[in-house]
């Protein structure tokens, strides 16, 4: 089935937000303009991924294994207006016991950054995590430095956790490493809503 056309444009929707919609990527789809983001070093700067080159096969292994895993989950972000596919979100590691995973989430189109799109994405997964798939808890992993993904987990109302001392390299220097967190109960208690995912009417 393929999900993308050739241009990069979505053509499944999941969730929908004011102005992303987050959508299926299938391993199927074009994947040249996804490999150029994962290969750009300033991209990829405070990210693990991108110390050694990354293949089209790669990706297209990495999105299927979503696609066959239900412990993770992996949607492209698309612009609601133009439907083009500006990045990528992941919960991943699942535990269905200890209900918690990791997001994870790359905006690779480098002109759609600063724009909110990121805050509104990840808004879109945790209340999708928190309000359907009845997960407890949500963290990330973040370094030092990354301002722009930094302030868009505060603001949606992870905190840190604890400090990872030195414990990544970039540009020629050991930085510290933060875990952020965020409880089911203080998010609905923060005033958010709670409604599985789609602001279509907003
Ligand atoms: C991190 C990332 C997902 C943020 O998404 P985004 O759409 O660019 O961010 P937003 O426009 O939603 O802005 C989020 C916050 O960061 C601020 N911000 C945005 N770009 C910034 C920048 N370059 N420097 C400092 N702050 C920045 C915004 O003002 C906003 O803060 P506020 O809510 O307090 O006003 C995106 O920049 C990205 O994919 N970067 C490369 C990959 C990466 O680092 N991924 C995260 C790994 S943990």
């Amino acid at each position: 089935m393929k999900i993308i056309d050739r241009a990069g444009k979505m053509k499944t929707k999941y969730l929908v937000g004011k102005h992303v919609v987050l959508g299926l990527i299938s391993e199927k789809a074009d994947m040249s303009y996804y490999v150029d983001w994962v290969n750009d070093q300033d991209t990829t700067r405070f990210m693990a991924v991108g110390r050694f080159p990354v293949t089209v096969q790669e990706l297209r292994t990495y999105v299927r294994t979503y696609e066959l895993n239900k412990n993770g989950l992996l949607l492209g972000i698309f612009l609601k207006k133009s439907k083009k596919h500006m990045g990528n979100i992941s919960l991943t590691d699942i535990q269905w016991k200890d209900r918690h995973a990791e997001v994870g989430i790359l905006i690779g189109d480098k002109r759609s950054r600063g724009r909110g799109y990121g805050t509104e994405a990840i808004r879109l997964v945790v209340e999708h995590a928190f309000g359907r798939l009845n997960l407890h808890k949500l963290y990330c992993g973040m370094i030092m430095g990354n301002e722009a993904s930094h302030r868009a987990f505060l603001r949606i109302g992870f905190k840190v956790e604890g400090i990872l001392r030195q414990h990544f390299y970039v540009d020629g220097s050991y930085v510290d490493c933060f875990r952020m967190g965020l409880l089911r109960d203080e998010y609905v208690r923060g005033g958010q809503r709670l409604k599985g995912g789609n602001d279509d009417h907003a």
